[in-house]
């Protein structure tokens, strides 16, 4: 593997700023993610079909944007029958979790210097889990210290508000989540791919899905039953999560082109906090969508597990208070209750979500759409609007975009 990157690819060229640049890139740098890694017989950089068959259980361990890229893919895993968590890196390294030989901890990391996430993947590697590094940067400490390595292939990142670095991770893991379970990684008991099995089926798969999983329940299954699992899993209306990820770098450059954000951000410059709601992998986006609006416009966000609304947060929702909602096309009309909780106290909504989601359309103040796609790179889409949203939003505000106050691309303290 090698770095391919040039010197102007780090210029800002025509751009007024890195951030914007990075993320007008990105149908490029996502082209260049999934070269060559897409389908069920392909390897994903040191792992060919079967390498990952040991697996039981996943532990992510990230920071900041990472740490939502990772808890992306804690949610892909899940929905395969693997256990998975995300724990942020800080926490990790002085509180880990049980670790054995059949734990993957896998640490996601852009630059791959990351003090607190090289304390947690020293943790990892003096126990007897196997370890990964997830990053953009070839030849970094994370990249050398980990058992492997797999690269995002983003090209240099520059603004300090990560950017395309964040979709192609979430693509990478994406891939990664595929090659578990092609490899029939997971606790693999019975009971628990028949649960999965019967949520498929909730959600529209045809019957064979169940007699699939079932022939599966072996976690030593051969390959045609893991084939014949995944190709349920997969039959949804539109095709497979292969065919969506080869239309991903194109649909990203269809949010791109279309710049829903710019429209908006004029819009609510006087609100007093925005809040960001999303469930499944819409719960992940909605935290990173908060957390770029913080971190370069300064004013008040926060991301919320759209379920969790009543639990508390909903006592500050005021007519101030702007909710910026995330539909990815599964759940949503459970996402839709928790914008009327919300709309019901006078907050002005903006709903991110798929073109043909009419109902969601019609109930929102402002909708920025992507183009449909499976539910599961759905956030990916969902984040480039958020990601514009912020940007432009900080550009009204005249904030220092590329280098927000008191941040650094990089943090090697812990
Ligand atoms: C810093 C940056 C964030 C980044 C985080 C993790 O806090 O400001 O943008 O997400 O570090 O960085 P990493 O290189 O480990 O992904």
């Amino acid at each position: 593997e090698t770095v391919g990157w040039t010197a102007g690819d780090a210029r800002k060229g025509v751009y007024s700023h890195f951030m914007r640049k990075e993320i007008d890139e990105q149908p490029t740098s996502l082209r260049q993610t999934i070269e060559g890694r897409i389908g069920d017989e392909a390897a994903l950089d040191a792992f060919p079909p079967g390498a990952l068959a040991d697996v039981e259980t996943v532990v992510f361990v990230a920071c900041g944007t990472s740490y939502h890229a990772a808890m992306y893919g804690s949610v892909l895993l899940r929905r395969r029958g693997i256990f998975a968590t995300a724990m942020r890196a800080n926490e990790f390294a002085h509180d880990p979790t049980p670790l054995s030989d059949r734990t993957l901890v896998v640490a996601v990391t852009q630059s791959g210097e990351t003090a607190d996430t090289l304390a947690s993947l020293r943790v990892a590697n003096a126990s007897p889990a196997r370890t990964l590094a997830v990053t953009n940067v070839i030849g970094s400490s994370a990249a050398r210290e980990a058992d492997d390595a797999v690269f995002i292939r983003a090209g240099p990142e520059i603004g300090v508000a990560a950017t395309k670095t964040f979709s192609s991770q979430v693509a990478t893991l994406s891939l990664f989540a595929n090659r578990l379970e092609c490899d029939g990684a997971g606790i693999g008991t019975a009971l628990g791919r028949e649960e999965i099995g019967d949520r498929d089926t909730a959600v529209g798969l045809d019957a064979s899905a169940d007699r699939d999983t079932a022939a599966n329940s072996d976690r030593s299954a051969d390959s045609d039953a893991a084939e014949g699992t995944i190709a349920a899993r997969r039959a949804t209306d539109g095709g497979t999560v292969s065919d969506a990820m080869r239309a991903l770098p194109d649909d990203v450059a269809t949010v791109v082109a279309d710049d829903g954000a710019a429209r908006l951000a004029e819009r609510y410059t006087d609100a007093d906090s925005y809040f960001f709601i999303g469930r499944g992998v819409g719960y992940p986006v909605a935290l990173e969508g908060a957390l770029k609006f913080k971190e370069i416009t300064y004013e008040h966000a926060e991301g919320f597990a759209a379920g969790e609304l009543k639990h508390g947060p909903l006592a500050l929702v005021t007519p101030s208070t702007v909710v910026v909602a995330v539909f990815t096309g599964r759940d949503d009309e459970r996402t839709l209750h928790n914008v009327r909780e919300a709309q019901s106290r006078g907050a002005p909504i903006v709903g991110v979500g798929p073109e043909s989601a009419t109902e969601v359309r019609d109930a929102v103040d402002q909708y920025l759409s992507f183009p449909d796609t499976d539910p599961e790179l759905a956030g990916i889409l969902a984040n480039v609007h958020l990601q514009l949203l912020a940007y432009h939003a900080a550009e009204i505000r005249d904030r220092a975009i590329d280098k927000p106050r008191n941040l650094a691309k990089s943090v090697t303290v812990e």
